[in-house]
């Protein structure tokens, strides 16, 4: 479905009836990345699903940089009448995640972070988002999304569930190419979450693919160690994609996750 907020359209799916639970996909998803959580629901949860700015069938958001997004997403919260809400964000959705929290904080219920990680980028990583957003303008989202697939699975996806790897494949190619730039500048801006880590107090569950090669487990190691209270689950068998490589795994972590957090007498 289509909804209007004062940012502009955003397309997004829902599934269930409950405490509000928002997933943000990665980059360059779209909303379709939730579509095994969606399918099987999460107890007690009304999952929503938006497309982030430019991707799907959401509208640009200018300037692109996690802070703008940040407050799309609270004016997408009005837009539904979500006061507060579990917020889940994997990979680029973890950096839009950490946004809301520093500017939206009093409306986040807990946070899931899948596949993701605190630092910004390095100069070696800035470059290569430029490199990126020179080779899509010129060249359309074909080569970035066969620069990203393989690290965008883990080993063991790659090697026995073609499946999986064709529904990423097609996702990121169906990206357009002013999303993919916009974005780029998004995650090469971002700032340095870290000292936002030791700041959450939400329940928090870290989660990541063992076979996470583009964030990998140490990653969420570090930022399960410097959340008070926070919970890690590493999936056996899973890489960067965690939801959608092992999906009654992930879906099963988020549900007891889901479940523990809205418990009478849960924060
Ligand atoms: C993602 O999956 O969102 C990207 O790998 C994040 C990034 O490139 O930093």
């Amino acid at each position: 479905m289509i909804v209007a907020t004062r940012a502009g359209s955003v397309g997004l799916d829902l599934a269930g009836e409950g405490a509000p639970l928002v997933l943000l996909h990665g980059f360059p998803h779209d909303r379709t990345l939730w579509v095994p959580q969606l399918a099987a629901g999460i107890p007690g949860a009304r999952v929503i699903a938006p497309d982030l700015p430019g991707f799907g069938e959401s509208a640009v958001v200018t300037p692109a940089s996690m802070d703008a997004w940040a407050d799309w997403l609270a004016g997408l919260f009005d837009a539904l009448a979500v006061d507060r809400a579990i917020l889940g964000g994997l990979s680029m959705g973890g950096y839009l995640a950490f946004a809301f929290w520093r500017r939206h904080g009093a409306r986040v219920r807990a946070l899931v972070l899948a596949d993701t990680r605190a630092g910004a980028d390095d100069q070696e990583g800035r470059a290569k988002r430029r490199a990126m957003q020179m080779l899509v303008d010129a060249q359309g989202v074909g080569p970035v999304a066969e620069r990203m697939l393989p690290g965008m699975v883990g080993k063991t996806t790659r090697e026995t569930r073609p499946e999986v790897v064709a529904t990423l494949d097609a996702m990121m190619r169906r990206a357009s190419a002013r999303a993919v730039h916009d974005a780029l500048d998004a995650l090469r801006e971002r700032p340095d979450s870290t000292p936002t880590l030791a700041t959450i107090d939400v329940p928090t569950l870290v989660v990541c693919g063992d076979e996470d090669a583009l964030t990998p487990v140490s990653e969420s190691r570090a930022m399960a160690a410097a959340i008070p209270g926070s919970r890690l689950a590493v999936i056996p068998r899973a890489g960067h994609a965690s939801n959608l490589e092992a999906p009654e795994e992930f879906t099963r972590l988020l549900s007891e996750f889901v479940g523990a957090t809205i418990r009478p007498n849960s924060p």
